[in-house]
Formats: C-alpha cells, structure tokens, sequence
C-alpha cells in the first residue's frame, strides 16, 4: 500500500496584494502592484518622493480606496473593509499624539474607545511602556517629551492593539541623524522580539537596507524590484535599483565586452583612454552582447589599492575624502567618475597613479537600452 503523501498547505501569506491600481482622476498613481509577504517579515516600500509610497501603505491601512485589484491580510480579502476592521495598527511621521492627554492615556485611546476592560488596559500600558522604556514617562503629556520619545509613544499605541500587521509611515524621518540611527536599531530588534508582521515606508535607501527583510523598490507607481535586501544589492533588476540602492551608489560605465579564454573581456573607452579588465562569471545573456555598448556596474567597494603587480587598472586620483575608516577616492575612468571606497589606511594623494584591484566576480551588467540587468 503506498502511503497518501502529507497534505503541503501553503502558510496563507499575512499580506497579499494582487493588481492594485490607483488613480486620482486622470492620473495613474499606482500600477498593478502585486506583492505577498509571510507573517513575521518585515518589508520597507523604498523609492524617491512622490513614487506612491504613502498612496500603496494608505491602500493596505484602508485610508484609501484603490481603483482596482485585491488586499488580503491573513487570507481575509479586506479591499472593500473599513480601516477599523483590517486589524492593522499604522505609525505615522506626524506621530499625532493628543497633546492635552498624557503619555498613558495616548497609549490607551484606541483600547477606551474599543472599551478594553480597565485592569486590562493597564496591564497593556505596563507592559508596552516597559517594552519601549517610557515608563517614568506616563504621567506627561507630549509637549514635554523630546522627538524620540514621542516616536515611542506613537510606536506604544500601535503596540498595545498587537494588530496582525504594523504600517509604519517614515516614522523616523522627523529625528534627527544620530537619534534615527537608535530608533532605526530599537525598531529592528522590537521587530526580532515581538516577531511582528510590519510594512514599512522610507525614502531612504539603508534605512531599507538595515531594517528590511524584504524590500519595493518603486518609481512612478511601477515595483521596480521586490527582492530580499542581499538580491536587491547584489543583483539590482535595472539601472533605477542599482543607482538608488546603495552609498555611495554603484559605478555604472559603459563599456563594450568580448569573449575571452576565461570570462569576458570588459572594454572602457577607446583609443589612448582605453581601459580592459576580466569580468569573471559573465551571464550567459551577456554573449549576445559582444561589441555591442553595456553598461557596467562596479560597486565603490568592490575596489582596493592593489599589491604588488596584480592591478587590473591604473589610474589617476581626481579627488579623496578621508572618513575615517575608508578612503572614498574618485578616479577617472574613460572620461568618467568612478568612485571607489578604498581603506582609511590607503595613502593617495590627489594625482597619483594607482594601481587598482577590482573583485571582477560582482560585477553587473545592463543593457542600455532597456535599462534591465543582463542575467
Ligand atoms: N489626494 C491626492 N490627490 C491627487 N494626487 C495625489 C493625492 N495624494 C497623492 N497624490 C499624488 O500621488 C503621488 C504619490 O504620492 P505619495 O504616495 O504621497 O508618494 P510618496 O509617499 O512616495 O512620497 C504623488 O505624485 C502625489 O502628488
Ligand atoms: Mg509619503
């Protein structure tokens, strides 16, 4: 007799987005976006101002109306729910505290008007207040506490609803540089600990990078790539992704490429300019290309000073800036700008000649016509 094989099910994905479109009027804010995430992930919509961020979030929160195609939370198709009734909880960067409350009772609003029981209120206070460390805080109202531990607050009051997915809105946006950083480490490890289900928005790409187990990248409504944060860095889908992921952004150079014994040769410039490295691990779509114009993308620190005889290129120094740990070096490369990172220990001065290594098996290849990264 054979054994029936274990029924596979599929763990339902805590979001799922299918086709969602969204218009104001004539103008077309979101297309067809389709995405699922699992429970526990954390995904960070990132892209440049305006690209519909905020548009897709208000979609998943029900603060919107989309225009067309579905949003389910937990396998429940919630597209035509009111916000209330999704089971979100949503942190904006406007925290919108009630400034003639005190910390306690912003906290407890949400749960007042669901009419939590009392004890029960209390005991969720306690323990989100605890969580976050705004404890000694409870009894003051938000004029008196500092930017950071009004994003606390705000963060409490999504806490204490323990909704099964957070929307966070750039909630660090109105921090300044050295208290973002804390916050952005406090929210991954509240994410490690509460294990919670988060969508998060951001313009700013290592905000994506740091927090994110998944990360959208969108432009002009369109998902340019959904990938986790190693792909998307290591492998961007198109030119958009390489240049806007990553800092300082990834080289990309045109070059012309041909076949040789092992790898691709990779040709910048022509004539007495003329620069040739090995490319080692070409795509195989790359073939279709030889002499034709790619463009080449190099990552700053897939750069070092090289030892001894083994430089793939020499060239001059344009420009450093010494930061500390790393050297970032500018050199000219066919006419163009290459930035590398190089270490704080490297000794260039503007105008020398310096034999470069460049680590040939990260390199990215686009075409320029589409845009897309030859795989
Ligand atoms: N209520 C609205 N009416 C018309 N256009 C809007 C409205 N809200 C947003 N938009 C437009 O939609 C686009 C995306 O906006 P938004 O989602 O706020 O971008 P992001 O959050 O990525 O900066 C922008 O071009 C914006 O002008
Ligand atoms: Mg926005």
């Amino acid at each position: 007799m054979v054994n029936p094989a274990p029924i596979q099910q599929s763990p339902v994905a805590i979001l799922a987005i299918e086709e969602l479109q969204k218009s104001y009027g004539a103008i077309e804010v979101l297309k067809s976006i389709s995405l699922s995430i699992d429970a526990g992930d954390f995904l960070v919509l990132v892209g440049p101002s305006g690209c519909g961020k905020s548009t897709l979030l208000n979609c998943i929160a029900g603060l919107e109306e989309t225009s067309a195609g579905t949003i389910c939370i937990d396998g429940r198709d919630v597209t035509n729910v009111p916000p209330r009734d999704r089971d979100i909880a949503m942190v904006f960067q406007s925290y919108a505290l009630y400034p003639t409350m005190t910390v306690a009772e912003n906290i407890a609003f949400g749960m007042k008007i669901r009419r939590v029981e009392k004890s029960e209120q209390k005991r969720k206070i306690g323990d989100v207040a605890r969580l976050l460390q705004i404890e000694h805080l409870l009894g003051r109202r938000p004029a008196h506490l500092s930017g950071g531990q009004r994003q606390r607050v705000a963060m409490g009051r999504a806490l204490v609803r323990e909704p099964k997915l957070f929307l966070f809105d750039e909630p660090l946006s109105n921090l300044d540089a050295k208290l973002r950083v804390e916050m952005r480490a406090e929210i991954k490890a509240l994410h490690q600990r509460l294990d919670a289900s988060i969508v998060y928005v951001t313009h700013d790409q290592i905000e994506a990078m740091t927090l994110g187990t998944k990360i959208v990248v969108l432009k002009d409504g369109v998902i340019q790539q959904f990938a986790t944060p190693a792909e998307i860095y290591d492998a961007p889908a198109n030119l958009f992704v390489a240049d806007f992921m990553g800092s300082p952004p990834m080289n990309l150079i045109e070059a012309r490429v041909g076949p040789q014994k092992q790898g691709v040769s990779i040709r910048f410039g022509e004539g007495t300019d003329q620069h040739v490295i090995t490319g080692t691990n070409p795509p195989a779509a790359l073939a279709a290309y030889a002499d034709k114009p790619v463009i080449v993308g190099i990552r700053p620190e897939d750069f070092a000073v090289a030892r001894d005889d083994s430089a793939d290129l020499t060239l001059r120094a344009e420009m450093t800036e010494h930061a500390g740990s790393d050297n970032f070096a500018t050199f000219a490369l066919a006419g163009k700008k290459l930035m590398t990172r190089l270490s704080g220990k490297s000794p260039i001065a503007v105008g020398d000649e310096v034999p470069l290594s460049v680590d040939t098996s990260h390199i990215c290849y686009f075409d320029p016509q589409t845009t897309e990264r030859i795989a």
